[in-house]
């Protein structure tokens, strides 16, 4: 059984996704111990709370320099086997990527290698996607490297784009048809392989 954390920074819905896989058993071969989140009062805390799981927040504005050996020894001392970044907003570098490599993983949502990398994140992807005019969107599982959405590719899922889709529209359809599932299953995937 191996353990996880979770990296937020936002609504959280990816995480209640991998929550429920968890109670669900579609998670079964690690478990959920520790919810990390780069600011306070977000509802992705609100909802690790709910389901009795350890929370932090370990902010990289407020600790600076500090912050990758901050991070790094809270992983450390909980035993975290793998990190699951879930909406998680700050980019991850040095000493924590090198403790920990091979064992970070990031839901985003487009078919990488489109519309990923510095500056595409959450609305503006989608944005993105509906400016150029692609039919078939959708999310990638992928492992976190030094390149921002660089690092090998786990698992993905298409979406259709909707004519008349907005990028609220689209965003909630690809969390829905694609980010809520392959998370999960690749968390599974990873950890059952580990
Ligand atoms: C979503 O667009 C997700 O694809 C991206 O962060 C956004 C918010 O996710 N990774 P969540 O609801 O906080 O999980």
């Amino acid at each position: 059984m191996k353990n996880i954390a979770v990296l937020v920074s936002g609504g959280g819905t990816n995480l209640q996704a991998l929550i429920d896989a968890q109670n669900s058993g579609i998670i079964k071969s690690g478990r959920i111990k520790a919810v990390v989140s780069s600011k306070s009062g977000v509802y992705a805390l609100e909802r690790a709370e709910k389901a009795g799981i350890e929370t932090a927040v370990i902010g990289k504005k407020e600790l600076g320099d500090g912050f990758d050996a901050a991070m790094t020894a809270f992983m450390k001392e909980r035993g975290i086997d793998l990190i699951v970044l879930a909406g998680y907003l700050s980019i991850l570098s040095g000493e924590l990527l090198r403790e920990y490599e091979g064992r970070i993983i990031n839901i985003h949502p487009s078919l990488i290698p489109s519309f990923c990398g510095d500056g595409f994140y959450g609305l503006r992807v989608h944005r993105a996607a509906l400016d150029y005019g692609v039919k078939v969107t959708g999310a990638t599982v992928h492992f976190v490297n030094e390149i921002v959405d660089g690092g090998r590719i786990i698992m993905q899922k298409a979406v259709e784009v909707h004519d008349g889709d907005t990028p609220e529209t689209l965003q909630r359809r690809v969390m829905e048809e694609a980010e809520w599932k392959i998370l999960p299953a690749a968390v599974e995937k990873v950890c059952a392989e580990m």
